[in-house]
């Protein structure tokens, strides 16, 4: 199937260390690894392993940093015909502190680019496209963009609710796939996914199916008739990397939905496939049985 993701690319400087640094320290790290990142970026890089032909939409610099997710996007298969260069732009980086004991991940992210807009967006065909795919940011342009996809024709999509974001709301009756985040979860006071899910089934924003991915504790979902499903996350024997679970999670669910797989079956899958993610570092070999 083909699928546009809509969303960021970043650069990603990954230093292994032995445990958490404690503030004003200096500490050797392990190991450094430097690659593409991004939430829509990762989910694309996934889904490409899960055998789909993938398209990036997003703002992009014209920095010599911009060079390595360019070339890291290209080597991962991901077209990025409808990606918009910002002269004088600076590539958005993540900082990242990957703890070897626990697999934890702090970030530091700098990003100064401009959003990715509406306009940039209608120019893009979407008659070739099976499924788009949104992070949730820049809301008021997401809401015209949203829009235009459910307008469409037999055209999937989703959205991605990481942060709380002023308005957010106003955009899950647009998509037909909500994948939302614990840290959204926690941060409007639910201590679970499942109570999240049903307030926002009974506040009459959305219809479609949702999901809520909560780490160790798996994930819950609810289906179109209203059924609140949940899938225990496997035991991961050594957490090595945390860092992108979550965009595994999702890329795992909208293969699963333009699979026809139901919604069961596909929270299993997902919280698998995010399980071995953690068990691993980087998104290689995910599509592999
Ligand atoms: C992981 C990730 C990283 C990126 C950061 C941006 O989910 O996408 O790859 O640096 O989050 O917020």
């Amino acid at each position: 199937m083909r699928i546009l993701g809509v969303g960021t690319a970043t650069l990603d400087i990954v230093n292994t260390v032995e445990d958490y640094p404690a503030e004003d320290t200096e500490v050797r790290a392990l190991e450094q690894r430097i690659s593409l990142g991004g939430n829509a970026a990762n989910t694309l890089v996934v889904l490409r392993q899960l055998g789909h032909e993938c398209a990036w939409a997003g703002t992009i610099a014209d920095d010599s940093d911009s060079h390595r997710i360019r070339s890291d996007l290209k080597r991962h298969g991901i077209a990025m015909d409808h990606a918009v260069a910002c002269e004088g732009g600076k590539t958005p980086t993540s900082h990242i502190s990957l703890n070897r004991r626990n697999g934890s991940r702090t970030i530091v992210h700098f990003r100064n680019l401009p959003e990715y807009s509406f306009e940039d967006f209608s120019r893009v065909d979407l008659a070739p496209y099976d499924w788009v795919h949104f992070e949730g940011r820049n809301v008021p342009c997401l809401k015209s963009m949203l829009r235009r996809v459910k307008a469409g024709e037999g055209v999937g999509c989703s959205l991605e609710i990481e942060k709380a974001r002023d308005g957010i709301e106003g955009l899950f009756p647009l998509a037909s796939l909500l994948l939302f985040s614990r840290g959204y979860a926690l941060r409007q006071g639910f201590g679970n996914g499942a109570s999240l899910l049903s307030a926002v089934r009974n506040s009459g924003g959305s219809n479609a199916v949702m999901t809520c991915s909560w780490g160790a504790d798996g994930a819950w979902g609810l289906d179109d008739s209203g059924t609140t499903l949940h899938s225990r996350a496997p035991k991961v024997t050594q957490v090595r990397d945390t860092l992108g679970a979550g965009d595994v999670f999702n890329a795992a669910m909208i293969h699963g939905m333009l699979s026809n797989v139901g919604l069961s079956a596909l929270l299993d899958d997902a919280c698998r496939l995010a399980a071995r993610k953690v068990g691993q570092v980087g998104f290689e070999g995910l599509g592999r049985e």
